[in-house]
C-alpha cells in the first residue's frame, strides 16, 4: 500500500518534471521566435543601405532550418548591419554583452536565458578563427555556430512558421 502510494507520487512528480521541461523548451522557442523577429526588423533599412542580394533573403527565410548552411557572405554583412542598428555592437564591431543581454530581456528572455544566449555567442566568437579584414564572413561563422547551439538546446523556433512573420516585417 505504502509502496503503491509512493510510486503514484513518483509518477506524478515525474509528470510534473516532464511537463515543466516541455513548457520551458516551448517557451524558449517562443522567445527565440520573438527575438528573431525583433532582430530582423531593421532588415528593410539595411537592404537600402547595403545592396543585399536575393540570396540574403533566402538565407533569412531558411535561418532556423536545421542543418541549413548559409549561402551568402552578404548575410554576414546583413547580420552586422542589423546588430549595429539595434545598437548591440561596440565601436570595434564586437558584441556588447550588456546591450545584447538587455535586448534579449526586453523581448521575453529571463536573466538566466539572456546570459546563456550572450555566453553562447561569446564562446562562438572565441572559437571562430579571425577572418582578417572580412568581418562579414566572421559574423556569418559566428552566427552558424550560435545557430547550431540553439538547435542542440532545442530552442530553435519552428522554421516554417517563422518565414511568414519575418518576411511580413521586411
Ligand atoms: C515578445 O516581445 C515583447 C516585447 O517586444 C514582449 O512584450 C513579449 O512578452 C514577448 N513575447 C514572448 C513570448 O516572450
Amino acid at each position: 500500500m505504502v509502496l503503491h502510494r509512493s510510486s503514484t507520487m513518483w509518477a506524478r512528480l515525474a509528470l510534473v518534471v516532464i511537463a515543466s521541461l516541455l513548457i520551458t523548451v516551448d517557451s524558449s522557442q517562443e522567445i527565440m521566435k520573438n527575438l528573431t523577429i525583433k532582430f530582423a526588423k531593421p532588415l528593410e533599412d539595411c537592404k537600402k543601405e547595403i545592396d543585399l542580394p536575393e540570396s540574403v533573403i533566402t538565407d533569412f527565410k531558411n535561418f532556423w532550418k536545421e542543418g541549413y548552411e548559409f549561402t551568402s557572405r552578404q548575410t554576414g554583412c546583413a547580420i552586422l548591419c542589423l546588430s549595429s542598428k539595434l545598437e548591440l555592437l561596440d565601436q570595434e564591431l564586437k558584441l556588447h554583452h550588456g546591450k545584447a543581454q538587455e535586448f534579449a530581456m526586453k523581448h521575453g528572455a529571463d536573466e538566466a536565458m539572456a546570459k546563456q544566449l550572450v555566453d553562447m555567442i561569446h564562446s562562438c566568437v572565441l572559437s571562430t578563427p579571425d577572418d582578417a579584414n572580412d568581418e562579414c564572413s566572421k559574423a556569418l561563422k559566428v552566427v552558424s555556430c550560435f545557430k547550431k547551439k540553439i538547435h542542440d538546446l532545442n530552442w530553435a523556433p519552428d522554421a516554417d512558421l517563422l518565414v511568414g512573420e519575418v518576411l511580413a516585417e521586411i
